[in-house]
């Protein structure tokens, strides 16, 4: 079977790949193959971000590989804080910090709609392919619910009354930018292991 380095540590992020794409192809992490510095996320934006992850590891491999970048963009924040979401509220801070300053730039704000984009950037063979997945939905005024990560106490889907930390893991990634991203890369590979 064909091996693809995906280019995080995240522990979660790995199973949830792996059981996507698992049947077509061996997915390694950057601690499998002995990588364990941080590549500076410094694009402009969320495409600019995951080719330069993957192309980082592939020019100093020269394995297959694939990067995802994630941004939460907000509609009365003109698209803030998407590539940045990370850091929102600095370098060094938690996830509840990054939820509290957009819950103070958000109050009063009556426009509410935002949506979360996924890309993920992959080289297969030297060629370089991206694949999106967004979900659209509002920021909700308040906190709610305690599953999931990051702003998901403060984003509810449109096609849900549920904020995403209200969900199961298995509801979330159903209808999640990360789901449909992922499941775009699983319909390539799954084409390309049929053709190759
Ligand atoms: P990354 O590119 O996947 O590391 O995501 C960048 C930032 O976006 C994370 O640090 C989180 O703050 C936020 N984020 C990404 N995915 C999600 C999600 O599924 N729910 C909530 N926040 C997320």
């Amino acid at each position: 079977m064909k091996e693809l380095v995906f280019v995080t540590n995240n522990k979660h992020k790995l199973s949830e790949i792996r059981q996507i794409i698992g049947q077509y192809c061996i997915i390694k992490s950057l601690g499998d193959i002995g990588f364990n510095e941080e590549i500076e996320e410094t694009a402009p934006d969320l495409e600019g971000n995951a080719l330069l992850k993957a192309r980082h590891i592939h020019d100093r491999y020269g394995v297959d590989c694939f990067a995802d970048d994630t941004g939460l963009e907000v509609d009365a924040l003109g698209g803030a804080p998407g590539v940045y979401s990370a850091r929102y509220a600095g370098e060094n801070t938690t996830y509840a910090d990054n939820v509290n300053k957009l819950l103070e730039a958000m109050d009063g704000e009556t426009r509410r709609g935002a949506r979360f984009r996924t890309v993920i950037a992959l080289i297969l063979d030297n060629k370089s392919y991206l694949f999106e997945g967004q979900v659209d939905g509002e920021i909700t005024t308040e906190q709610r619910g305690e599953t999931g990560f990051g702003y998901d106490p403060i984003f509810r889907p449109l096609q849900s009354e549920k904020s995403f930390a209200e969900m199961t893991a298995e509801e979330k990634n159903s209808i999640s930018h990360r789901g449909r991203a992922t499941q775009e890369l699983r319909s390539f590979l799954a084409r390309e292991t049929k053709e190759g």
